[in-house]
């Protein structure tokens, strides 16, 4: 399904000074090869809940129901959430469905359209609201904490549209998902009587793609969440082994970690040769980011830890970011993404086979070409000392999409107890939304407000340039 190939962080391939020689990878890896048997320790007590969600064949078939009742009434399915709330069912959807398919006219396409407007951008969200049919769309509002700002002012938006376009109705056009018991939309969803799923416990927002915060949306396009369960179960069962070159999750968070650490790679793209596949790595950008980038370890010493996640897409970044990574600081780590089988075959029709600038590519096709991009730049990286690394997926579909993403979501979770960090939490995220709310005037957070007096003002005009 997957295959990782580590070859070019070694210094056998990426020198001395950037790669890593085998004894010490060796000796690495049997120095935290420990950390395995301590994860699954944490799950067997109840801890990592992300690794439960492969296997809920019972709630698989609710949602598959409920989607398949009410999927066909619908010609759009609008997801209000932000972070991970978000990005997981928009980076499957994406993968399964080609970013195209809302394009597609409505006999051909076998779902509704799908929206994912993760921001409250006003051009935007009035572009929406003013061009969609509210009636024909299904809003699923999705948020584990029921109170964040972006959620809650989208959320409000739609909810006046649909309430003046479809009077008590409105209901019919509503699906929240968020905590079982906490928070505003839960009050809201238990007193209006509004259809909601549970984000469940202990699974936090950038974990959450595998369970109804990701099915649902997945399930009314159509994806078939059955298989990318099966997929992520395949991988979850790769990643307990206890046997450290059998585990990709332990082997990719050893690699991100020692480059980080022990090489200078402070920043880690993620190269994905497909369009299918860019917001998996925009997904993967959350992922990491939010979770590895902490000020402070388990222990309370300060780490300051973090590699700087960085989305690129092949070919098309090859004419825009390869030229920095090839010859710039060499403070980077690229992970390629590379599909073997596309779900498409296209041949170039070669029309000039007498001319030499064109005609080598007479009836050789798409893949060849774009895969013999992505070795062509993994061999001149490699060459300059640019250590990288291949996550090779056998084709595009909902098995090895949810295979590829639960590795992932293990990796982050090893890494985090290789810097010794907690991976789950985000008081970073946590401050920004404080200030913003005490800068929108919500009660109780006067505190706040004095705190943050001043911190606005400007020390230098000079500093301020108008044009
Ligand atoms: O991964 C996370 O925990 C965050 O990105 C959250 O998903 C994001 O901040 C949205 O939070 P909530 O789902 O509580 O609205």
């Amino acid at each position: 399904m997957i295959k990782i190939d580590l070859n070019n962080i070694s210094s056998a391939s990426a020198g001395q000074a950037n790669g890593l020689d085998d004894n010490s990878l060796f000796e690495a890896v049997d120095r935290f090869s420990g950390i395995i048997p301590l994860v699954l320790e944490e799950h067997s007590r109840g801890g990592l809940g992300f690794m439960n969600l492969p296997y809920q064949p019972k709630l698989v078939r609710e949602i598959d129901a409920y989607a398949v009742k009410n999927a066909k009434k619908y010609d759009n399915f609008v997801v209000l959430g932000i972070g991970g709330s978000a990005l997981g069912a928009s980076a499957v959807h994406t993968a399964i469905n080609t970013p195209f398919h809302n394009l597609l006219p409505d006999r051909k396409r076998k779902s509704p359209r799908m929206f994912f407007p993760d921001n409250v951008d006003p051009e935007e969200i009035a572009f929406l609201a003013n061009n969609i049919d509210a009636k024909k769309t299904m809003f699923n509002v999705i948020s584990k904490s029921g109170d964040t700002a972006e959620i809650l002012a989208n959320f409000q938006i739609f909810l006046k549209i649909l309430k003046t376009k479809l009077g008590r109705n409105y209901r019919n056009n509503l699906i929240i998902t968020t905590d079982r018991e906490k928070g505003f939309l839960r009050k809201f969803a238990d007193r209006e009587g509004i259809k909601s799923f549970e984000v469940p416990q202990g699974v936090g927002g950038r974990f959450s793609v595998f369970s109804p915060v990701g099915l649902v949306p997945l399930a009314f396009a159509g994806v078939n969440n059955a298989k990318l369960l099966k997929g992520a179960a395949t991988m979850d069962s790769a990643c307990r082994n206890t046997e450290p070159y059998r585990n990709p999750a332990f082997m990719l968070a050893l690699a991100n970690y020692l480059m980080d650490t022990k090489k200078g790679k402070s920043i880690i793209v993620m190269m994905a040769y497909s369009e299918s596949l860019r917001e998996v790595a925009d997904w993967f950008c959350q992922l990491w980011g939010e979770s590895l980038g902490k000020r402070y370890k388990t222990d309370g010493s300060e780490i300051y830890c973090g590699q700087t996640p960085v989305k690129a897409i092949g070919a098309t970044d090859q004419h825009s970011q390869i030229q920095l990574y090839n010859e710039g600081p060499n403070n980077k780590l690229i992970v390629f993404i590379e599909v073997e089988k596309f779900r498409e075959n296209v041949k170039i029709p070669g029309m000039f086979p007498e001319q030499p600038e064109a005609g080598y590519l007479n009836n050789k096709t798409l893949t060849e070409l774009l895969n013999k991009e992505k070795t062509g730049t993994e061999i001149a990286l490699t060459k300059n000392g640019r250590p990288n690394y291949t996550v090779k997926m056998k084709n595009i579909s909902e098995e090895t999409v949810g295979g590829l993403l639960h590795l992932w979501e293990a990796a982050t979770v090893f890494a985090g107890k290789l810097y010794g960090i907690n991976a789950f939490d985000q008081p970073g995220v946590e401050a920004g939304k404080n200030i913003s709310r005490a800068l929108m005037g919500q009660k109780g957070t006067e505190k706040t407000s004095a705190e943050i007096s001043g911190l606005a003002e400007k020390h230098s005009q000079k500093l301020v340039i108008s044009v």
